[in-house]
């Protein structure tokens, strides 16, 4: 346990999970977590940044969670919890905060898509986003973060942080690396493939959710923007096909050739329907074991107090390190 290096990554529980965090995120937390010490959190305090309803809120952390249980991370090798059930993260967040300078933020490019047209409304939360992001990961010192491409700054940021905390003040920050794979680290929206699979996003026919029924995903995959051309090929400039053969080939784990080979001489509807089976022998097993998990509310409950409660210990060592090295105690 002591030999291996530490994770950390999380999801906004801000929406319907979507096939996008799957391929970019939480698959690869699985796969990998024999490797690591693994902690996962659901960053409820990030999805209050935006406007959002309450109730809603509380559904989405315990589905998110029953989400995670149900891709296969196993609880007795991940650490799984909701941060606002540890208040280091926002205590960490302040003091960061002040080291912070503005321009860093400034450059986020997140910032600017979300804010665009609205800077004077959007919350000071929003802004200050990646700093609470970066305090989930240096609190824990964790070594790597396993996240899709569209988070690569914001871990940067982290880093960034860590070693200006480090300089400024003493070693104190494992300096984080980001974790991000080369295949499936940017799923593009269904309806325009030229924009990221979101959560944000409202389109009926943008995304595919992880809980969404076997019908709903092969209507959606029928519908999905391709283009005029017929070879079925990897060609980045023709996105709509490219990132269709992409998903195809994350979840089927077969090589570029052999998928090109095999599509050879076949049209978009085939590869449409063979790419909506592979979607839902994926997704199946998921589904029927949330199932099961939602009909036990207590289970996930007590989990996250165990969990909050162990991952607690790590965040105030490290609370007590950085208090005492930035004079506040
Ligand atoms: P979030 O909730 O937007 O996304 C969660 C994870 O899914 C990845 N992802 C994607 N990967 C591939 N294609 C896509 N279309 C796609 N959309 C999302 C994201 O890269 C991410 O890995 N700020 C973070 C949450 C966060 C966090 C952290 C992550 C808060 N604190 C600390 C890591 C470490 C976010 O909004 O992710």
């Amino acid at each position: 346990m002591k030999n291996k290096k530490r994770v950390f990554s999380g999801i906004q529980p801000s929406g319907d999970p979507h096939i996008g965090n799957y391929i970019g995120a939480i698959r690869n937390w699985v796969a990998d977590q024999e490797e690591y010490d693994n902690i996962f959190c659901v960053v409820d305090q990030h999805a209050i940044t935006a406007s959002y309803d309450p109730e809603e809120l509380r559904r989405n952390v315990r589905q998110l969670v029953a989400v995670y249980l149900a891709s296969g991370l196993d609880p007795s090798r991940c650490s799984l919890f909701v941060q606002s059930h540890v208040p280091e993260h926002t205590e960490l967040a302040w003091l960061l905060m002040c080291v912070t300078p503005m321009g860093w933020l400034s450059r986020m490019t997140q910032f600017k898509e979300k804010s665009e047209g609205k800077q004077e409304q959007v919350s000071a939360g929003l802004f200050t986003y990646p700093v609470l992001m970066a305090a989930d990961i240096l609190l824990y010192q964790a070594d790597g973060v396993p996240v899709g491409d569209d988070q690569k700054q914001h871990v940067e940021l982290a880093r960034d942080t860590a070693q200006r905390f480090n300089h400024l003040f003493g070693e104190t920050f494992t300096v984080p690396q980001p974790i991000i794979r080369p295949v499936g680290a940017r799923v593009m929206g269904l309806d325009d493939p030229t924009r990221k699979m979101a959560k944000s996003e409202s389109g009926q026919n943008h995304s595919i959710g992880l809980l969404d029924e076997p019908d709903r995903i092969r209507k959606k995959l029928a519908r999905a923007v391709t283009d005029s051309h017929k070879e079925i090929v990897f060609d980045p400039r023709r996105p709509g096909v490219f990132n269709l053969l992409t998903i195809y080939r994350s979840l089927s784990g077969q090589s570029q050739e052999e998928i090109e080979a095999h599509f050879e001489g076949k049209g978009y509807g085939d590869m449409k329907r063979e790419l909506a089976d592979v979607v839902i022998a994926t997704l199946e097993p998921v589904q029927a074991r949330f199932r099961e998990l939602t009909e036990d509310p207590a289970y996930i409950d007590e989990l996250l107090a165990e969990h909050a409660a162990r991952v607690r210990v790590i965040a105030r060592a490290t609370m007590d390190k950085v208090r005492r090295v930035m004079g506040l105690r």
